[in-house]
């Protein structure tokens, strides 16, 4: 009897405890596990760290976060799998890699030089057609949660890649996209589908000989180790979408989800704010290690790798349809040069 008054006690002081310190009584956290494939030091891994803190402190703990970096949990392919089913709850993969979602609408992005700088590539995210692909995304079971645009592409090889002749014969790794396909054979290169994870490697062993990437990325995953040149071509852009499992999402509690609202949207202002600068102090680190040897693509070189890919632009309106592509052109700003 006496143990069980004291019992009660505990309880109701730890209840009183806990509303003190505004976390909920005996609740367990929710745990959102936050899978991502970059270093934490890639400012997609900065901004995982910066939403984990914020989304526990303005949930008052009643979430947790658990960030795996680095592919520690899934990689690539199946980190979409792992969302679809319920064992992830957050990733903010590169939107070049939703084909197997089965929305296919999202591989236009990687049309060559459709968003050339970081003006036309937000004005491109922050479009109301954006709107037309997330319900597509939401179709499958998945909502987009943000964009955050992580720059422009500069592609490395064990050989100079300065005309667009260079390519031929090389086993360039892609990330997936039929378009990223189309134009690594357009190129005359052999495409070769890695995930981000085994692309260390794969280079380091010959599997493939070069790739496109942002210097962050380079950098970061120390790349330039194994490869000999970069050229900055600025061809294509690495756009993440933080994607979550829309049900469960739709699940949680209207005070819980403003938190994470909130933790979402500071999130995203700090990525926006990071990824430029971190691309600009990679490029300068990824120079200085004296490995590689970076080219800058000059106006008339832009010109020539411009004209050898507009016939991807063409091809591709087959599997998208003129009438999207030319909304996508109008959403960005891009004007197909006169043939
Ligand atoms: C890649 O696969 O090259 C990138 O998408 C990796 C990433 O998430 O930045």
């Amino acid at each position: 009897m006496k143990c069980l008054t004291f019992k009660r006690l505990a309880i109701a002081l730890a209840a009183i405890l806990a509303l003190a310190l505004g976390k909920p009584a005996f609740a367990d956290p929710i745990i959102i596990k936050f899978s991502h494939v970059v270093s934490p030091d890639a400012p997609k891994g900065k901004a995982a760290l910066l939403f984990k803190q914020l989304a526990e402190k303005y949930t008052n703990g009643k979430v947790t976060v658990e960030v795996y970096p680095n592919s520690s949990l899934y990689k690539d392919k199946e980190e979409l799998e792992a969302l679809q089913l319920g064992s992830v709850q957050l990733l903010a993969p590169s939107i070049s890699k939703f084909g197997p979602l089965g929305v296919k609408e999202f591989d236009v992005f990687d049309l060559p030089f459709l968003m050339t700088d970081d003006t036309h590539a937000r004005q491109m995210m922050a479009s109301p057609m954006m709107a037309e692909l997330n319900k597509k995304l939401e179709d499958k079971g998945v909502e987009p949660l943000a964009y955050w645009d992580n720059g422009a592409h500069v592609y490395t090889a064990n050989v100079p890649l300065i005309m667009p002749d260079d390519f031929r014969g090389l086993k360039m790794r892609i990330q997936g996209s039929k378009v990223l396909d189309a134009v690594a054979r357009e190129l005359g290169a052999i495409p070769q589908i890695i995930a981000f994870g085994e692309l260390y490697q794969a280079l380091q062993t010959g599997v493939a000989d070069g790739e496109d990437n942002v210097p962050s990325n380079i950098w970061t995953q120390k790349l330039y180790d194994v490869q000999k040149y970069l050229t900055v071509s600025h061809h294509g852009r690495l756009t993440y979408s933080l994607i979550t499992n829309k049900k469960f999402w739709d699940s949680l509690p209207a005070d819980v989800r403003q938190g994470l609202d909130r933790a979402v949207a500071e999130s995203t202002t700090f990525f926006d704010d990071t990824a430029a600068k971190d691309n600009v102090d990679a490029l300068e680190q990824i120079k200085a290690s004296g490995k590689v040897q970076v080219h800058v693509q000059t106006e008339t070189e832009k010109q020539a790798w411009i004209a050898k890919l507009m016939p991807v632009h063409r091809e591709m309106q087959s599997r998208f349809g003129k009438d999207f592509i030319d909304k996508i052109y109008k959403a960005s700003g891009f004007v197909p040069p006169q043939s």
